[in-house]
This record gives structure tokens, C-alpha cells and sequence, in this order.
């Protein structure tokens, strides 16, 4: 497949757009930065009219596939009545009764427009109710881009200090101090209490499951006792459900590990593509944003179309057949990438649920970054190009989204591309 086009296009778009993308996580990709003409079901068309099997789902968040009739309808009725009226909308309450009807945590819900700035809320609840200044973050979790927290999230180990007391390492320049942040190993129960002893530390946040640096499930007993320190200790836990939110399962991963945090963030799959997040918890907490006493604005909060197809993906959601197609094809995928990769001679490990696991080579069980970093990310990263020259768009750090979308017409295809890719040689 050739993909000069969009180098083209980009090229010639960095003319108006800085560096010609709008994220600084679509650009240093291979062969370059796509640019797209359409999407649709599990398939995204570019502008060299390559047509490709889409893993990426928009990062995440396209649970549904990019063209869920119901959603799109919703939208669309929507686009005829309001856009954004600068109050309130009947929806927003729909969307979050649905919200609280099936995440366990979620007693009240704050509706933002993205997973970073959601984030800033929780960091604000959890100080305004401790009085306390310090949160916990661990190496690798990624929780939006903001100066506060993009710390530690992909340190170069070597410099990065001692693995049990991490040194802070900013994640840009620019980027003002994390004097109140305290960055730990994840899945380990000793370096926490250790902090938490001391009286200062006014929350945790964690994903729950570690997807944005390799995937890596919490060890048993892990985020039971990281709870039970947290009510000990008065510190709020927050778990950043932004990817698994909704698409673990209905209930998140919380609902799936039977550990309910304090706090929740929420985006990706809540709205199937429209800009929504949420910041969601129990009400003691939630109450302060309530009542006022602590800030939470926006003026895209709660659009009126955003809602309409956040109301219409939680519908489809909570119906459970998404999820339950998922389970079908997505066990397939995992069965069938794992016998490819073994009768090809690839050491690997498949983490991770139907609709989000991770794939790493060379590398068993780790169970934190730094562990992590060791698979062969550089074998896996050309595994995932090749893949890509031959029509399927998998994400080259191994993590797989999958859609009620996929079909097994395109499982099949997937792993008959995976079997040419590993015949060729990786
Ligand atoms: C776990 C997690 N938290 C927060 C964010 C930030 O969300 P957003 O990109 O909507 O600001 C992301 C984005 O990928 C994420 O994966």
C-alpha cells in the first residue's frame, strides 16, 4: 500500500496546521501521519484509497464502530433542534441517570468535553475534601496531557531514579513543576502505604488496568488493598476510566475487578466519537463541585448533539449486545492471534478483555513500567507496520480496540494478514 498521499497532504497542511497534525500523538508514526476521507463500520478510507481494517477506533473511544446507525440518528435529529443553549438540556440528565445506573462508582456525574481536563476536577475534589496538597500518579498510567500530571508517563528508566522512588521526569518542555505530585511503582502495596503513613497525600489516581504503556492487569488483591489504605488513610482514590470505561464492560473495570474508587473519570467510549468526559463519583465528594465549592466549568460541557449521541451510545451500551458481539469476535481475534504468533515462533502475551487487550512480544507477566518497557517493542512496532502495509491499522505500543463492528468477516482477514506478515518475517 502506498501512503505517500497523505505525507502529501500533510506536507502541504503544515502550511496552516503546526507540524501539520493536531496532536502531538499523530505525529512520528510510520510511514507518516494518515489523512483520512471517510470512516465507516470497522473501516477507515484514506486519501491514497487505501481502505483499512481500523484497530485504532479513534483511539478508543468508536466502541460502536464509526457509523452506529442510532448514534448518528440521534445526532443528526439533534442537529435540527439545538446545538448549544448555555444550560441545561432534558438529555444530559438521561445520560446521567444511564451513567449511574451502570458504573458502580458513579453516584453523581459532571459531564466535561475531554479525559484531561475531567482529570483537573478530581485532583481539585480530592484536595478541596482532604485539605491536603499531594497526589500519588505511578509511572507509565497516562492521564491527559495538563502540567500537573503529565509526569513519569514514558521516562527513560536510566534516568528516571531508583525504581521503588522515581524521580518526577516531565513529560514536555514548557511543562510548570510537579512539586505536589509523588510518582510510585504501580502494583506494589508497600511503596503506597509507605506515603500514605505520612498524612499528606490527598489522592491516587491509577488506570485501573495499565493500557497506555503496555497492558498489564492489576496484581490479585492489588486495588482491593489500595482501597482499603485509601478509606484507612482518608486519601480518595480516583480511577482513570477513560479507556475502560464502558468498553471492559458496561461497568468499566471496575465493574469487572469489584473494586469501586472514589472518583472516576470517564470519556472514549461515553459518547462513541463525540466529545464527552466525565468526572463521576460518590456524592460526598461530588457534592463539593455540586455545592459549588469547588470549580468546574465549560462551555462545550453538555452540548446538545454531544449529548444526544452520549444518551444513544449508553442505550446501546446498556443493552449489552455490543458487548456481547464483542465477546464473540474479539475471543476469536485473541484465540487466533495467539495461534498465529505460536506456530510462528513469536514469544508473546495477549492481555486484556475482547474489547481492549494488549499484545507485547519477547516479554512474560510484568507487572509495572518499568517491567513492562522490556518486551521487544521494537520487533512489535514493525509487526504493526507491516500490518498496516497490508490493510489493517493496529496501534504499534500493541494495544487493540475493538468495535461491535467487527465482524468475523474481518477477524478472519486480520489474522489471514497476521499469518502472511509472520510468514514474511517480522
Ligand atoms: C487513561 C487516560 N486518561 C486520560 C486521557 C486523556 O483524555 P483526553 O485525550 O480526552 O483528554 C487519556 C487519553 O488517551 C487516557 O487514555
Amino acid at each position: 500500500m502506498d501512503f505517500s498521499g497523505s505525507l502529501r497532504a500533510v506536507e502541504a497542511g503544515a502550511t496552516y496546521v503546526a507540524g501539520g497534525v493536531n496532536s502531538g500523538y499523530r505525529t512520528g508514526v510510520r510511514p507518516n501521519p494518515l489523512v483520512f476521507t471517510s470512516a465507516s463500520g470497522c473501516t477507515l478510507v484514506d486519501v491514497d484509497g487505501n481502505i483499512l481494517t481500523d484497530y485504532f477506533l479513534g483511539m478508543g473511544p468508536m466502541l460502536l464502530g464509526h457509523s452506529p446507525k442510532e448514534v448518528i440518528d440521534a445526532a443528526k435529529a439533534q442537529l435540527d433542534v439545538s446545538l448549544l443553549v448555555a444550560g441545561q438540556t432534558l438529555a444530559e440528565y438521561k445520560a446521567a441517570r444511564l451513567v449511574t445506573e451502570m458504573l458502580p462508582g458513579a453516584e453523581l456525574v459532571r459531564f466535561a468535553s475531554s479525559g484531561s481536563e475531567a482529570v483537573q476536577v478530581a485532583f481539585r475534589v480530592a484536595r478541596a475534601a482532604t485539605k491536603r496538597w499531594k497526589m500519588i500518579k505511578f509511572e507509565g498510567h497516562y492521564h491527559g496531557w495538563f502540567d500537573n500530571v503529565y509526569w513519569s508517563v514514558a521516562p527513560d528508566p536510566t534516568t528516571a531514579g531508583d525504581a521503588l522512588s522515581p524521580i518526577p521526569v516531565a513529560g514536555t518542555q514548557g511543562q510548570e513543576s510537579g512539586e505536589n505530585l509523588v510518582v510510585l511503582p504501580w502494583n506494589n502495596i508497600q511503596v503506597i502505604e509507605d506515603q500514605l503513613k505520612n498524612g499528606d497525600i490527598a489522592g491516587i489516581i491509577m488506570e485501573p488496568i495499565m493500557f497506555n504503556s503496555g497492558g498489564i492487569l492489576p496484581l490479585p488483591g492489588y486495588l482491593e488493598k489500595v482501597r482499603e489504605l485509601c478509606t484507612k488513610y482518608g486519601t480518595v482514590l480516583i480511577f482513570d476510566e477513560v479507556i475502560t470505561g464502558f468498553r471492559v464492560s458496561a461497568g468499566g473495570a471496575q465493574g469487572v475487578l469489584g473494586v469501586t474508587p472514589d472518583l472516576t473519570i470517564l470519556g472514549k467510549a461515553l459518547a462513541n466519537g463525540f466529545a464527552v468526559a466525565a468526572i463521576v463519583g460518590k456524592k460526598e465528594f461530588m457534592n463539593l463541585v455540586g455545592e459549588g465549592k469547588v470549580m468546574h466549568g465549560g462551555t462545550y460541557n453538555t452540548q446538545s448533539v454531544s449529548m444526544a449521541a452520549t444518551v444513544a451510545t449508553l442505550e446501546m451500551i446498556k443493552s449489552g449486545k455490543p458487548h456481547a458481539t464483542i465477546e464473540v469476535t474479539g475471543s476469536a481475534l485473541m484465540k487466533g492471534l495467539a495461534a498465529e504468533f505460536t506456530s510462528a515462533g513469536v514469544m508473546h502475551e495477549i492481555v486484556g478483555y475482547p474489547s481492549v487487550f494488549n499484545v507485547r512480544f519477547d516479554l512474560h507477566a510484568p507487572t509495572d513500567y518499568r517491567s513492562g518497557i522490556k518486551a521487544n517493542r521494537e520487533r512489535y512496532g514493525n509487526f504493526a507496520f507491516e500490518m498496516l502495509k497490508s490493510g489493517i491499522r493496529i496501534l504499534p505500543r500493541g494495544t487493540w480496540f475493538l468495535s461491535s463492528a467487527h465482524e468475523a468477516v474481518d477477524i478472519d482477514k486480520t489474522l489471514s494478514c497476521v499469518r502472511d506478515v509472520l510468514k514474511a518475517g517480522i
